[in-house]
């Protein structure tokens, strides 16, 4: 069974155009399959519709129409407290707390207990962070740090799936490659299910398995990454992949 199934998953999103509201379909009738413990790539240019994608499954948004659904139940089905636990949304400016990384940490944590404090130990060490981080203060934090940070205060909630959105594009080039790294090895360690978000086409080509393109609301290629990147089907991706695709401004 499918971990994630978009079935013609459409949004409509009112949009201004001058003085005027103008309906846009963001994404329209978007099929996609996610299987279990797989890094799913979603690539595509600005305005493509990748947020918001993740936004939906994540419920941060509701689909116009089209279904998404978990492990074959259909996310409109569970309490959206329950989907995101399961299903976890990273951004790309981590957001920290006031405090220090402990405190980060056990954020939204009912039970703070002897237990807790294991689990704190096992998701630093998991994000490459010795246990030093817990008295610093989350703002003194480099941005890379902070990505870490948020995501070891991600995996403290034990999600089966991150969606992760565009999440080392504030990142300078040394701390990307070390949280795709990282990435990966949660993928492998913790048989995490791993949409992942990129505008960047190397990115998609280093962390693998499939990749999904999406231009202008539409998903126009899908595969396997070294196929799909190397030698598009679609004219539009051509395009894109040769970095002729240029949004024009509206
Ligand atoms: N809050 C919003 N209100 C209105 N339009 C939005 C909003 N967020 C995004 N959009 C529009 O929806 C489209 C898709 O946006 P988004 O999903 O953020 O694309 P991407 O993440 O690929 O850059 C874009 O045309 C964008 O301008
Ligand atoms: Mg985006």
């Amino acid at each position: 069974m499918c971990k994630i199934e978009l079935k013609k998953v459409t949004r409509k999103r009112a949009v201004k155009e001058g003085n005027n509201l103008k309906e846009m379909e963001v994404l329209k009738g978007v099929d996609l399959s996610v299987q279990p413990e797989e890094i799913c790539t979603i690539l595509g240019p600005s305005g493509s519709g990748k947020s918001t994608l993740l936004r939906l499954i994540n419920r941060l948004e509701e689909v116009s129409s089209g279904s998404i659904r978990l492990d074959g139940i259909d996310i409109k089905e569970l309490e959206v407290l329950n989907l995101r636990k399961k299903v976890s949304l990273v951004f790309q400016v981590p957001v920290m707390f006031d405090g220090n990384v402990q405190e980060n940490l056990l954020f939204g944590l009912k039970v703070r207990d002897e237990k807790s404090e294991k689990e704190m130990m096992k998701c630093l060490n998991l994000v490459g962070l010795d246990s030093n981080f817990l008295k610093r203060d989350s703002q003194e934090l480099s941005i890379g740090e902070r990505q870490r940070v948020s995501l070891a205060r991600t995996l403290m909630h034990k999600p089966e799936v991150l969606l992760l959105d565009e999440p080392t594009s504030a990142l300078d080039p040394t701390a990307t490659l070390q949280i795709e790294k990282l990435i990966k090895d949660l993928n492998q360690e913790l048989k995490l299910t791993i949409l992942f978000v990129t505008h960047n086409l190397s990115q998609a080509q280093r962390l693998g398995h499939r990749c999904v393109i999406l231009i202008d609301g539409e998903k126009v290629e899908e595969g396997d990454s070294q196929i799909v990147l190397q030698n598009p089907d679609n004219p539009l991706s051509q395009k894109f992949i040769r970095g002729e695709l240029v949004k024009e401004e509206k």
